[in-house]
């Protein structure tokens, strides 16, 4: 017998969410903490790629768009991520740079939110990271304009052929169009599923000396 198309019934796909709790009384006063300690149990609980989350920009004219990319490092001053600066999300965020991002475990059945004002890394933060990256990814960052329309899969491994040859065993520099952002957050949201869709939700909310935590509705 065949197994019934899911998406004839797409209505009726559902999960109870069971597995965890979130108090405001455990959470941690630094959200930071919080995220460190959800992060270790992502992976822990073998979420295949724990740091990967949407990163959601938007137009001045307040037209969005969304897309997967990893996080590379969060710290007390904010949330990192790497990219070509020219691509369509880089042209967003230098004109408008405020963004949002969500992770989704769903091994824990858990999301995070985060909020808030972008800043591109300096040259010297985004050398460091691209010199730790593979060989192959930093001559494929040379290659790809990432977001423009290019004639065929074919141009594009003809190119790679062409700067692998070029660069030989020489050093790969950072290209002038590619580098890190930081989203330094505003607002954390985690998001633990309950039962009934009675989720829990806790939020942190920067103020002048801290951070406010609070509980919404689900
Ligand atoms: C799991 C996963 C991880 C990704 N990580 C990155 C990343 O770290 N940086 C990046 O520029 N694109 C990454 N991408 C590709 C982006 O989703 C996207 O296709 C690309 O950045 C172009 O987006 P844009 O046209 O909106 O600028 C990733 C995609 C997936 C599915």
């Amino acid at each position: 017998m065949t197994n019934p198309d899911p998406r004839n019934d797409l209505a009726a796909l559902r999960k109870e969410y069971r597995l965890h709790r979130l108090s405001e009384l455990d959470a941690e006063p630094d959200p930071l903490r919080q995220f460190e300690r959800w992060f270790d149990e992502a992976t822990a609980a073998g979420e295949a790629e724990p740091n990967a989350m949407i990163l959601a920009t938007s137009t001045t004219d307040g037209r969005p768009s969304a897309r997967v990319v990893l996080l590379k490092r969060a710290d007390a001053q904010g949330f990192q991520l790497f990219t070509n600066t020219s691509s369509r999300k880089g042209d967003e965020l230098s004109a408008n740079p405020h963004a949002a991002l969500v992770f989704f475990w769903p091994l824990l059945e858990r999301q995070v939110r985060i909020e808030g004002r972008v800043e591109e890394l300096t040259r010297s933060e985004s050398a460091a990271y691209f010199a730790s990256r593979p060989r192959e990814s930093r001559i494929g960052a040379w290659v790809s304009q990432q977001s423009s329309i290019i004639p065929s899969r074919e141009s594009l491994e003809r190119a790679m052929e062409e700067a692998t040859r070029r660069f030989g065993d020489g050093e790969i520099p950072l290209p002038d169009h590619w580098g890190g952002y930081r989203v330094i957050p505003e607002r954390i949201e985690f998001w633990q599923g309950r039962e009934n869709r009675l989720h829990d939700r806790i939020l942190y909310q920067r103020a002048a000396d801290g951070w406010n935590v609070g509980r919404l509705s689900p």
